[in-house]
């Protein structure tokens, strides 16, 4: 329309996917290579290319959009590694979570499971692997990154997949197994074995972009919402959705007897909770105020609102 501003153009979600996703594979595939010792490279390529939303790279790379860096080359250069990292610690925490010793799944994004095509050794040590590349890929080998950028990002990261994040709710998860858990309870495991990911994802992002104080603690609550909402739909789809949608075994959820938003609040009880978890999230990004927040509005869209 003659005179509309250019800023009220309707954002090109699709577009935006396409290149960040490219920009993703690329880098994932360069820093993952089959060059290793007993082959060790070919389970962590297995388990990382080709496959996966990469929805935790794309809230990097969408939260580094809002910010206003001094040097906007060097920021894209560090949100590309921020964003590799994430999938990394990702990647592994789900080549683990597959193991007999912990779900026991055999069918991974389509394909089956790492310990099923190489062994629960190569799966274990694939792993191993993956999460000390993604710190690796933090602290280049030259000054490809401010050094207290560097530290941070390592932090967050660390913080996120650890004790107190991915593996401590992933410990809870299996010593809640036959257990019916409080609402408390269950969000507190969700927080920590998805949610804490998701949200560092968006303050990694954020960091490599020099987001101000202040819109962070905006950004933080975004993140939190939409981290446990993506598990309160994970439990849904289980339920709804079926295996081959999905790429992993539908319904094992109730077959492994594990508390969830369904088992607590019913499906619908859990739709509900979900959306309005997305309300909140778009709340606290409009609370920011920061420009640039078309990605990150999508993404919690996406959220709400996917199918696998
Ligand atoms: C699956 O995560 C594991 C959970 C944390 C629920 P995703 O649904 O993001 O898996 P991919 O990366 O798309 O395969
Ligand atoms: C896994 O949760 C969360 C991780 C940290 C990998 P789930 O066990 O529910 O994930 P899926 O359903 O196997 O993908
Ligand atoms: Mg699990
Ligand atoms: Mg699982
Ligand atoms: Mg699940």
């Amino acid at each position: 329309m003659p005179g509309q501003p250019a800023a009220a153009a309707a954002f090109d979600f699709a577009g935006w996917t396409a290149h960040q996703l490219g920009r993703v594979e690329m880098a994932l595939s360069s820093w993952v290579t089959a060059d290793s010792p007993a082959d060790l490279g070919h389970p962590m390529r297995y388990a990382v290319l080709d496959g996966g939303k990469r929805l935790r790279p794309l809230l990097v790379l969408a939260a580094a959009e809002t910010g206003q860096p001094a040097d906007r080359a060097a920021s894209d250069d560090a949100a590309t590694r921020a964003a590799c990292a994430v999938e990394l610690i990702h990647a592994y925490s789900l080549v683990h979570d597959d193991m007999p010793c912990m779900d026991n799944d055999v069918l991974r994004r389509g394909k089956p499971t790492v310990h099923v095509q190489f062994g629960e050794a190569q799966a274990l040590l694939a792993g191993d692997a993956l999460q000390a590349l993604a710190f690796e890929l933090l602290v280049p080998g030259d000054d490809a990154l401010p050094a207290a950028l560097s530290a941070h990002l390592c932090r967050q990261l660390a913080l996120a997949a650890g004790v107190h994040g991915m593996a401590g709710g992933q410990a809870i998860d299996l010593a809640s197994v036959g257990l019916k858990l409080t609402q408390a309870e269950l969000e507190r495991m969700h927080r920590l074995k998805t949610g804490a990911l998701l949200q560092a994802s968006v303050m990694m992002g954020a960091a490599c972009a020099e987001v101000g104080a202040e819109q962070l603690c905006h950004l933080s609550d975004y993140g939190r919402h939409l981290g446990l909402a993506f598990q309160v739909v994970d439990d849904v789809l289980d339920v709804v959705a079926d295996t081959q949608t999905l790429g992993k075994t539908a319904g094992k959820d109730a077959e492994s007897d594990k508390p969830t938003f369904v088992s607590l609040l019913g499906l619908q009880g859990a739709q509900s909770y979900a959306s309005a978890l997305i309300d909140q999230a778009h709340a606290a990004l409009a609370a920011s105020q920061l420009p640039n927040t078309a990605a990150l509005h999508a993404l919690a869209e996406l959220v709400g609102g996917r199918t696998h």
